[in-house]
């Protein structure tokens, strides 16, 4: 089983790095909406920034390299209340912790305001989040509804410390939708919120975004546990279940089982590895539900493939019982790695596509299934109905018809 592990990780490595090469810092230019916006205030450098649909707007001064003005912008979407933040980070890399931030907050009386704040540990820990004066010198904070567009616009000018470098920029972006006052509360923690940092080069735009490599990984992640746990090891089920009776395969039909179930397997177990890689590189954050649901889904299928060594022979007295041990576990793991699945791509939150993707792949089984039941049931009746040649009870569906012999 090893050795097909690394078999099928040598297979899908080039795959992976086909993948990930095509990571490259990237500057998508603002909406045109946004660029006219920028425009009356003298901004000339703008581009989207990679989540939430925040818009980012710079113009370094030509007299003071230090000094900037900046333009964060969002739509407003119908969201009655909201709060926009941008903020710098001096430590090593771009995170929420040690953010010198600029929020503004648009009360549910449509009335706006922007001030500065130091988020802290004791912010992620759900302490108040007070105005407080930060190191970084902040000029003409402003926050406006610009009706004609539907945008929220953070605008300032802040003279960066020499802490600072321009060229590495860490900065950070947030939005919420709640605050008392002026107090934000907390934001949401979908990927999206907690993936909103990079380092930015303010000279060129270009920008180093934490999770650039990351993202390709959750894509190949998704994809290989949809294939893998999601679509090989319940086509191994129905293998299992349909051929002995009504689908007379003989002894094809175990080593098609067993080969579905292998290679399902192998490959879940590579995208596994990859989300464990993923969940060890964000240390930031973490995605609990999904975490435990992984951890019991492949406990189990490890023991359910290990049968194949350590099955009860056919004649032992207790094989009968450890059958519907392996079926019962073997359903209950089918529901759980759907759960997962779904879980994965709300987390993920890629295009409707995915979603639709795997509810075609549960169509298909559920087709599958639901007409080989049918047919099930209608040999069963009409054999039923025939004389027996041997005493005993006739096969039940899903059984094996006697003597075709169930492999596992
Ligand atoms: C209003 C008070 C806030 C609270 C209570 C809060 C709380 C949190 C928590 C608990 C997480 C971790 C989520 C997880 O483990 O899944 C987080 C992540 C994050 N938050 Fe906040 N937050 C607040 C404000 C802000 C602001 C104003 C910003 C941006 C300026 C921000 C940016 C981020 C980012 C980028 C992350 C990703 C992880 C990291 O960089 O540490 N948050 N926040
Ligand atoms: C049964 C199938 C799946 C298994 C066993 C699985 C396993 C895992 C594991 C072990 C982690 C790390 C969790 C942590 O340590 O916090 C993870 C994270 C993640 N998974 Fe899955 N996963 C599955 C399906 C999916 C699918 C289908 C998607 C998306 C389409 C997905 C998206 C993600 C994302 C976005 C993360 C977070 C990555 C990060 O922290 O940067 N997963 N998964």
């Amino acid at each position: 089983m090893a050795s097909a592990a690394v078999t099928s990780f040598i297979v899908f490595t080039p795959f992976l790095f086909l993948i990930l090469n095509s990571s490259t810092a990237h500057y998508i230019p603002c909406s045109e909406s946004l660029v006219e916006i920028a425009q009356g205030k003298n901004i000339s450098h703008c581009k989207k920034l990679t989540t939430l649909g925040v818009e980012f707007g710079w113009e370094v001064s030509k007299h003071d390299e230090r000094q900037v003005d900046i333009l964060v912008s969002k739509r407003l979407n119908n969201a009655e209340m909201m709060w926009l933040a941008w903020g710098v980070n001096p430590q090593v890399r771009p995170q929420m912790v040690g953010t010198r931030a600029i929020i503004g907050i648009r009360q549910l009386n449509g009335s706006a305001g922007a001030r500065t704040y130091n988020i802290t540990a004791d912010t992620k820990l759900g302490c108040r989040l007070q105005p407080s004066e930060i190191d970084v010198q902040v000029k003409n904070m402003s926050l406006d509804y610009v009706a004609s567009f539907d945008y929220l616009t953070l605008h300032a000018t802040i003279v960066l410390p020499s802490s600072y470098n321009i060229s590495r920029l860490n900065h950070v972006w947030q939005v919420g939708y709640g605050a008392q006052g002026a107090e934000p509360a907390m934001h949401p923690t979908a990927l999206q919120n907690v993936d909103s940092t990079e380092t930015i080069d303010l000279k060129n735009g270009s920008a180093q975004h934490v999770g650039g490599f990351a993202r390709h990984l959750r894509k190949v992640h998704g994809v290989l546990n949809i294939i893998g746990w999601g679509t090989f090891l319940p086509a191994g089920v129905i293998i299992a279940r349909y051929f002995p009776y009504p689908l007379e395969l003989g002894a094809y039909r175990y080593h098609l089982h067993v080969a579905c179930q292998i290679i399902g397997y192998n490959l879940g177990v590579v995208g596994w590895s990859i989300g464990l890689w993923l969940g060890q590189a964000s240390k930031d954050y973490k995605f609990k539900v999904h975490r435990i649901f992984s951890i019991f889904i492949f406990t189990f299928t490890t023991l359910q493939v290990l049968a194949l060594r350590w099955k009860p022979h056919k004649t032992d007295d207790y094989r009968k019982y450890w059958n519907m041990y392996h079926h019962f576990l073997g359903y209950a793991l089918l529901a759980v790695i759907s759960l997962n699945i779904f879980h994965g791509i709300d987390i993920l939150k890629p295009d409707h596509s995915w979603k639709r993707a795997y509810v075609g792949i549960l169509g298909v089984f559920g087709v599958i299934v639901t007409a080989l039941e049918i047919f099930t049931w209608a040999k069963y009746l009409t054999e039923d109905k025939e004389p027996k040649t041997s005493p005993g009870p006739g096969p039940g569906p899903g059984d094996p018809k006697p003597g075709s012999g169930r492999g596992c």
